[in-house]
């Protein structure tokens, strides 16, 4: 089992299987200069089902495989199917743009994924190509159909609360959830490089308000909760939820670590704190030895992040290198 110096049980490993992305999102990639990390530093599946059985022996249940854009690694499906054989791991998640879920979905499901989170910050072609710089809305909306007809489930659409989200499109998301089976989540923005900054944040509770003036509102609950604090519409098919790791952080429940795709273990988002599992799983190192590092990891994973009292760290991996 693996419990960190604050009691906290970790069970969940989010895994970037690439830093490439197939869209530039204005707060998360620069519009150009963006070096990626050369092909021989990334984990192979090989190096990844290693690490994914030794912390499955150490307690952990939970994966969710993100990027940059997950989809993107040739062979992913493969990955999947290798990690939900592993003994241990009972959920297989994934968090993508779904540029290219149309493609996948069937695959996906039929290699053992449960889950979906797809990021999605705005419903209209316009602001979907401001935010994403070249995406298109229509397949990503073709994507979410079809992961739904290929029964994943449940699928969160992620939104990130930014400068520019008028009340509208908060309405917007809001009737998504009322009219599909879909769990949409608010996130607020966390400052967390020095290419983008906000000015006017929205908070978890500005979003609430809103849905609250105009629906009734009871509290929810799905599998996989999370962080988010959710909520269903009356008579909703799906449910909303928001997550604030800026208003109300959630430190003292995180039971995550961190998997980069160049292979360092990282135990919090926003720590410069990392050991390189690369160069031990490329040495003679043997599973014992990889399991004290992860321990150890687990051992030094910090309190909390404190974002909220200014404190900023603009670390050397961007948010699309390790998949928020
Ligand atoms: N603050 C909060 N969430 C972020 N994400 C990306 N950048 C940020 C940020 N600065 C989220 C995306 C995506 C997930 C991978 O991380 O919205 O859903
Ligand atoms: Fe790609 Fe996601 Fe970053 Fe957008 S936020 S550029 S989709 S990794």
């Amino acid at each position: 089992m693996l419990i960190d110096s604050y009691g906290r049980k970790i069970d969940y490993l989010r895994i970037s299987v690439t830093d490439r992305c197939n869209l530039r999102c204005i707060y998360c990639m620069p519009q150009a200069g963006i070096i990626h990390k050369p092909q021989s530093k990334l984990l192979s599946f090989e190096e990844i089902a290693r690490v994914v059985e030794i912390m499955s022996a150490l307690g952990v249940e939970k994966i969710r495989l993100t990027g940059g854009e997950p989809l993107l690694r040739k062979g992913v499906v493969d990955l999947v199917k290798s990690l939900s054989g592993i003994k241990g791991i009972s959920d297989i998640s994934m968090t993508t743009n779904g540029i290219l879920l149309k493609e996948y979905a069937s695959a996906l499901k039929q290699a053992g994924l449960k889950r979906l989170n797809i990021s999605l910050d705005s419903l209209h072609q316009e602001r979907y190509s401001l935010v994403t710089r070249q995406g298109k809305l229509e397949r990503v909306l073709e994507g979410i159909e079809q992961a739904q007809n290929a029964g994943i489930s449940p699928i969160k659409i992620n939104v990130l609360l930014l400068d520019g989200m008028s009340v509208d499109e908060i309405m917007d998301f809001l009737r998504v959830s009322i009219e599909n089976s879909l769990h949409v989540r608010f996130l607020e923005f966390m400052p967390v490089n020095s290419f983008y900054k906000i000015d006017n944040f929205i908070s978890a509770r500005d979003v609430i308000d809103i849905a609250r003036k105009c629906f009734a509102l009871e509290d929810a609950a799905i599998y996989g909760n999370g962080p988010a604090e959710v909520f269903k519409i009356k008579n909703a098919l799906g449910t909303f939820g928001v997550i604030s790791p800026m208003s109300s952080k959630f430190c003292f429940k995180c039971n995550r670590l961190r998997l980069s795709s160049d292979g360092f273990l990282k135990p919090c988002l926003h720590s410069e704190l990392k050991m390189n599992l690369r160069v031990l799983l490329r040495s003679s190192a043997s599973d014992d030895d990889l399991a004290e590092v992860i321990k150890s990891a687990a051992a030094e994973k910090p309190k909390e992040h404190n974002l909220d009292k200014g404190e900023f760290l603009f670390s050397d991996y961007s948010m699309c290198q390790i998949g928020g």
